[in-house]
């Protein structure tokens, strides 16, 4: 289940973050859900399984485009497909026409969006 990230989730946030390649420092963490926290169109979410949360997607919305800026998962909760249902998930939230993807969030988005196209659509 996608549920909005609360204060006080920061630190399993900040865990889930540091599994992206370019948030490995401390400090760059803490900015980052900063910037989640000051920026109105700045959305993070938490993917909840039973008690845990186990995956994290934040995205930038810009007009109706909606930016994935970063996906996680917890490594014990992969291949699971819940990268893909995060992405799935929270166009519910917001106001998206389309889901772009960041430098970071390239690859797995390629995928994502490929593979929706192809057999969703
Ligand atoms: C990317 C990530 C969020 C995927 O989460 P997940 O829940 O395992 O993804 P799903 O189960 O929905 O999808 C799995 C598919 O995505 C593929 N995949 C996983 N990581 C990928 C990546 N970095 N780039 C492209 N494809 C990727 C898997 O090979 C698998 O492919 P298949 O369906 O053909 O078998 C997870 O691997 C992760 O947290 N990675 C570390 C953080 C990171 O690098 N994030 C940015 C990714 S660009």
């Amino acid at each position: 289940m996608l549920v909005r990230y609360k204060k006080n989730s920061e630190k399993i946030a900040m865990g889930l973050l540091s599994f992206m390649p370019q948030e490995k420092d401390i400090k760059k963490l803490r900015e980052t859900i900063l910037t989640y926290e000051i920026n109105s169109n700045w959305h993070l979410f938490l993917w909840k399984k039973e008690e845990d949360f186990v995956g994290l997607i934040g995205v930038e919305t810009s007009n109706e485009v909606c930016l994935v800026q970063h996906i996680t998962v917890n490594p014990s909760h992969r291949g699971d497909g819940i990268g893909k249902q995060m992405v799935s998930k929270v166009q519910h939230f917001l106001p998206c026409t389309e889901i772009v993807a960041a430098q970071s969030t390239k690859p797995f988005l390629d995928k994502c969006l490929t593979k929706k196209e192809g057999t969703d659509a």
